[in-house]
């Protein structure tokens, strides 16, 4: 064994979301948090590609990032609501202390497309796979995580902003993951009972 079997089920099983509005002024690492990416990426990854592009955000892009979204959340409306929530939306993105956007590239004009229109859902699969590792490797190191996918890409300054030098399809994003450190953690989900998702047939005769 590697790791403690208990170990690694109790890491995955205690990653919980947490809203970036959590978020205390104690500032994470963001070395550690740069290895971990590194290490995360070493995900399954059919005909090898590597798909998976980071964009490790500094401050002030991280404001910039926050008021995008509070622009795309109150889009044209006059509605009250709308623009409250567009407001409290930049408050806690712009806060955050750190921000990776992953975005997935599968050049679609590619020889493997042509021939393997499937691996642009694989390459997706592998940058879900990567974005998970990544999860776990903060939680490991205490640090906090929100996956968010609140459509900011949807603005037409966004790309700019955070440098993605490849228009959609060809890169898109799939992932902004919040970090910071907190000391509240949100309730555990409830899970349906395996038997109701698994066809176990390794009793078979
Ligand atoms: C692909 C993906 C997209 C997500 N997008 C959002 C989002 O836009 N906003 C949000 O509040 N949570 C988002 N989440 C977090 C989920 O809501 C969260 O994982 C879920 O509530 C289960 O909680 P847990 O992560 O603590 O197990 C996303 C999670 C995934 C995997």
């Amino acid at each position: 064994m590697i790791v403690s079997q208990q170990d690694l089920e109790r890491l995955i099983s205690s990653r919980r979301t947490s809203k970036p509005s959590w978020f205390n002024d104690q500032e994470p690492d963001h070395a550690d948090v740069r290895h971990a990416i590194d290490v995360a990426r070493k995900a399954p990854n059919h005909h090898r590609t590597e798909p998976a592009r980071f964009y490790l955000l500094d401050k002030s892009r991280i404001k910039e990032v926050g008021r995008l979204f509070g622009e795309i959340v109150a889009g044209d409306s006059p509605d009250e609501f709308l623009i409250d929530r567009a407001a409290k939306k930049t408050t806690e993105w712009s806060s955050s202390p750190g921000l990776i956007v992953v975005t997935c590239f599968t050049d679609h004009s590619s020889e493997l497309v042509a021939s393997k229109p499937n691996a642009i859902e694989e390459d997706y699969a592998t940058c879900a796979c990567i974005c998970q590792n990544l999860l776990l490797l903060l939680h490991n190191l205490g640090i906090a995580a929100k996956w968010s996918t609140g459509p900011v890409w949807k603005h037409r300054d966004f790309r700019q902003v955070v440098g993605i030098p490849n228009p959609p399809p060809d890169e898109r994003v799939i992932a902004l993951i919040f970090y910071g450190h907190t000391e509240k953690t949100a309730p555990p989900p409830t899970y349906s009972p395996i038997e109701m998702k698994l066809s176990d047939y390794s009793n078979s005769p």
